[in-house]
């Protein structure tokens, strides 16, 4: 050590968090109630909470107080004393340390009927089941994601490629993905031998993977400006697998820079072929966005203008305009120039883009004179201030589509309280083996 810094003030000694002493030490005797929202069984035992991983309802078990988590503890399984029906082998050698997948150890029929549960107990908490028509849940396929962001890390020599583990800032090193489209799994090797060569130590990005109708894109978000050099090295690495696209970005929200165009990038709504912008929002599966389609065409059958607000890139937007007029609404350039592309396609005024904020500046009563139906898809918190306004309007129909039940079942409260009748909602499963779910619903006056 040298003199100068034999008189530095040392550092004071690092205290480990305290953590809170369990009710009890040692093994004790459970019996899972039932499963919760994230997919842990619930459990209780001395007065307190307990999470028991990869148990299903009925499963009797002896386990010990592991870390604190929330409003209870985790639970250390030690032995399983009896078994509950409904067990499934899990497909995937991840499952349990991924924290991708919540419940691969349920088998089919336990698994829908615990996603549809979550619906239903969220919806009745609200008031809002009795007399609703419960429509079975639309299924995504293994194999059946066609988007997915794997986090790629670069310590040393080595590269991870894969998710978060469960609960966790640690990341697992995908070898299997079963929920994954096969072409992107396809890309998860060739892409960890690109980035071991392209990033430097230390480095972290997002590798953002969506299988378009016309072939693969990649997009590489928390990238630094790429030089000529690597430049070259990724328009080669998407010449040899064949990807549609592949783009940066300096950090996530930041724009996209193309690196190589193969192909357009393209899907197709109803009959419009629209090229979504790298990175933007598209429904996780097609099976998901089948059934999101056929539920906003049943619910506004008949009605010759239809606004859709939230519209994206125009999924739901351009299988409506087939049958009727419509007004798309989106808050963000980007899915805007998509459906304007779209848009110019049909015969003139078949579909009119508008550009707006719809939470600060929801489509007013007044303004939904005219619609016959709408439909409203938005993010995960939900419709607040447009919910408000609908629930003032006279709009025959409206067809609710939602990636989160909890924004949904507040927005439905408002329309319900503004003399709204719920008729059905149907379950939609993009997110195969986790808790999350989406949904459709229609209501009338
Ligand atoms: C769940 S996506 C649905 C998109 C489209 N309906 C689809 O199925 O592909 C929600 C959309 O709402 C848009 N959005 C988010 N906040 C918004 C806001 N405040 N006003 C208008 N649009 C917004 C997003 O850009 C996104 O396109």
């Amino acid at each position: 050590m040298s003199g100068g810094n034999r008189h530095k003030r040392r550092p004071p000694p690092r205290r480990e968090p305290e953590r809170p002493e369990p009710p009890v030490r040692g093994p004790v005797e459970v019996t899972v109630e039932r499963v919760g929202a994230k997919g842990d069984g619930l459990a209780s035992s001395h007065g307190a909470r307990l999470y028991v991983p990869q148990s299903l309802a009925g499963d009797r078990l002896m386990v010990n107080f592991g870390q604190p988590r929330a409003d209870g503890w985790e639970a250390e399984p030690v032995t399983l004393l009896h078994e509950a029906p409904g067990r499934a082998e899990p497909p995937c050698v991840h499952f349990g340390v991924c924290g991708g997948c919540a419940v691969q150890h349920m088998d089919d029929a336990t698994y829908v009927a615990w996603k549809t549960d979550l619906l239903v107990q969220t919806l009745a908490r609200a008031g809002l089941m009795e007399g609703v028509a419960l429509r079975p849940m639309a299924r995504t396929p293994p194999g059946g994601r066609r988007r997915a962001t794997m986090l790629a890390t670069k310590r040393g020599r080595r590269l991870w490629l894969g998710y978060n583990e469960r609960a966790s800032h640690r990341q697992i090193d995908v070898a299997m993905c079963p929920i994954l489209a096969p072409a992107l799994v396809a890309l998860v090797a060739p892409l960890r031998a690109l980035l071991a060569d392209l990033l430097a130590d230390g480095r972290q990005v997002d590798v953002a993977l969506t299988l378009f109708e016309d072939g693969p894109e990649v997009l590489l978000i928390g990238l630094p400006e790429p030089k000529l050099p690597q430049l070259e090295i990724l328009a080669a690495f998407a010449e040899a697998n064949d990807l549609a696209r592949l783009s940066w970005s300096a950090a996530p929200g930041k724009p996209a820079e193309p690196i190589a165009r193969r192909r357009p990038g393209m899907v197709t709504f109803g009959s419009v072929p629209v090229v979504p912008a790298p990175g933007a929002f598209l429904q996780a599966s097609r099976e998901g966005e089948a059934a999101l389609v056929e539920a906003a065409l049943e619910g506004t059958a008949g009605a010759a203008t239809v606004a859709d607000l939230f519209a994206g890139s125009g999924t739901l937007t351009f299988p409506l305009a087939e049958r009727s007029k419509v007004l798309a609404v989106e808050g963000d350039a980007e899915p805007v120039a998509a459906l304007e592309a779209g848009a110019r396609r049909l015969p003139a005024g078949q579909v009119r883009v508008q550009r707006r904020d719809l939470f600060r500046d929801p489509l007013t009563a007044d303004e939904l004179k005219g619609f016959q139906a709408l439909v409203f898809d938005p993010p995960r918190a939900g419709a607040a201030a447009q919910a408000q306004e609908l629930a003032r309007s006279a709009v025959p129909a409206i067809v609710a589509v939602s990636c989160n039940p909890a924004s949904f079942a507040r927005d439905a409260r408002t329309l319900v309280d503004g003399g709204y009748r719920l008729e059905w909602v149907r379950p939609v499963d993009q997110f195969l083996w986790s808790p999350h779910l989406e949904l459709a619903a229609l209501f009338r006056r």
